[in-house]
């Protein structure tokens, strides 16, 4: 039976059946049986451009720190700017304009005015930054009228519109890349170079996440209050994976040689924003009669194929000091970044069995790309990596080079949410990972981010 199942047919017996609580065996096991036609395009680079011509969608918050980069970028030119609030479009323009440019056109009609971008022959890339929910539907549309997809985090919310994603990106032979801009942060690109150096020998455990006291964000009516507190209303998963599993795929070569085999997942009780509401509103405000679906803290952990385990945190709804808990463990010592960042490698640190400061390290093992660029992103978005994104993204398209991220990336990583609300809601059974690749991760390639 297994094998004559496709993926549609998986999802349309999932939503009958009701997430997935009477879901057989043979029916999870149809993630991996999925056949699929088209060019395989695993690792192919476009042909190199003069410049980068982009529509940009969604203007709020990131978008608008994503434009403020790309117009210091030399080859990067914002040829139009949607977005459903007409005073960030002008904004934006206000800012290109300013910037020496010539004023992109504005697009500001309805829900759906950024098709209008997706079919302008004179753009190469159209990038989004706008609520989740339109990440898919902008990035198909791009895909889909021949120019390349960009996103912001995550790529995609279910595992169909995952597949929808790999199936564009090889018909169409145009990228799709998520932008987790926490690839390009210091720390983890210290903790990736030395891992790729061996010096923690060779690796067994990580723990990432995503832990971030949200509650006054999802009440926020301005930003992303107006559409971030309901999916807390009607989904129960890891709802945010990519911040933290971004930077430990690439230490652990997921699709260049390895690839996640399962994960189970648990939720807490819900009960943060319910008594967030009560007393920042009062008892009997609307917002104290809100219902919310979404576990206070859901613990996944994902065995890999190449034997490591991977304990990924989502934590958004509680009081608690920032964290994305990036720690990493190899059979000669270990890394971990939160609260302070402090490291241990036997033969190597001052003291036996005793943790030391990272400084040392940070000169040593700086990673290439931040010798190359830490002047150049002071200033910028959390940090820096967030101009080091847009800066390695524009200059593989100007050369012709693959990007640090390529489809089946953004959905290895954004696949963690529906999955992790499938082993939820069956009382933490494991759940395999689909293989978008089918079966291309064994086979090792270039992490692009270390070709320097
Ligand atoms: N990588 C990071 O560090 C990081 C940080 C913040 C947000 N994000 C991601 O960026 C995205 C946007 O988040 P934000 O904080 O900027 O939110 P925001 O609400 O500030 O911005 C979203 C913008 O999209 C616009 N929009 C909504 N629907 C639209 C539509 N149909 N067409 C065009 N525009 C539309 C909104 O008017 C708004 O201006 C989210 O996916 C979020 O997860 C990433």
């Amino acid at each position: 039976m297994k094998n004559q199942l496709n993926r549609r047919d998986f999802i349309k017996t999932v939503a009958a059946t009701g997430v997935g609580l009477v879901i057989g065996d043979d029916l999870l096991a149809a993630l991996n049986h999925d056949v699929h036609s088209g060019p395989f395009r695993f690792g192919v680079a476009g042909a190199p451009m003069e410049k980068v011509r982009i529509g940009y969608v969604g203007v709020g918050g990131m978008g608008t720190a994503h434009v403020e980069n790309l117009l210091k970028i030399e080859g990067a030119e914002i040829v139009a700017v949607c977005d459903i609030v007409e005073s960030r479009v002008k904004r934006a323009q206000d800012m290109v304009e300013k910037a020496g440019f010539k004023r992109p056109d504005g697009y500001s009609k309805n829900d759906f005015d950024w098709q209008h971008v997706c079919e302008r022959p004179d753009i190469d890339l159209v990038y989004s930054a706008t609520p989740w929910q339109w990440h898919v539907p902008v990035s198909l549309a791009a895909m889909r009228s021949g120019k390349h997809a960009v996103t912001e985090v995550p790529a995609a919310l279910t595992l169909d519109e995952c597949w929808e994603l790999v199936e564009a990106a090889e018909e169409t032979g145009k990228y799709c890349i998520m932008m987790e801009n926490c690839n390009y942060d210091k720390v983890e690109m210290m903790i990736l170079n030395m891992v790729k150096k061996g010096m923690f020998g060779e690796l067994l455990h990580a723990e990432c996440g995503y832990l971030h006291d949200l509650r006054a964000v999802k009440y926020d009516m301005e930003g992303e209050g107006v559409w971030r507190r309901d999916f807390s209303m009607h989904r129960n998963g890891d709802l945010y994976p990519t911040h933290g599993l971004g930077p430990i795929m690439q230490c652990m070569d997921i699709n260049r040689g390895n690839y996640f085999d399962y994960l189970v997942s648990f939720g807490t009780k819900t009960r943060g924003l319910h008594e967030y509401a009560v007393n920042r509103f009062g008892a009997g405000a609307p917002e104290a009669g809100e219902k919310f679906t979404l576990s206070d803290i859901v613990t996944t952990v994902i065995r890999t194929m190449n034997g490591e385990t991977i304990v990924v945190t989502h934590d958004t709804s509680s009081p608690r000091p920032y964290s994305r808990d990036i720690m990493v463990q190899g059979t000669h010592g270990l890394v971990r970044k939160y609260p302070e960042p402090k490291i241990y490698i036997e033969g190597v640190s001052q003291t036996d069995d005793k943790w030391e400061p990272i400084n040392e390290y940070l000169k040593k093992y700086q990673h290439p790309v931040w010798v190359e660029l830490e002047g150049a992103s002071a200033g910028a978005g959390h940090g820096g990596m967030d101009f080091i994104e847009d800066y390695r993204l524009i200059n593989a398209l100007l050369k012709g080079e693959t990007p640090d991220m390529d489809v089946y990336d953004a959905v290895a990583m954004s696949v963690v949410t529906p999955l992790s609300e499938l082993s939820i809601a069956r009382e933490g059974k494991p759940v395999k990972f689909p293989d978008f690749t089918r079966g291309m991760w064994k086979k090792p390639r270039e992490l692009p981010v270390m070709r320097v």
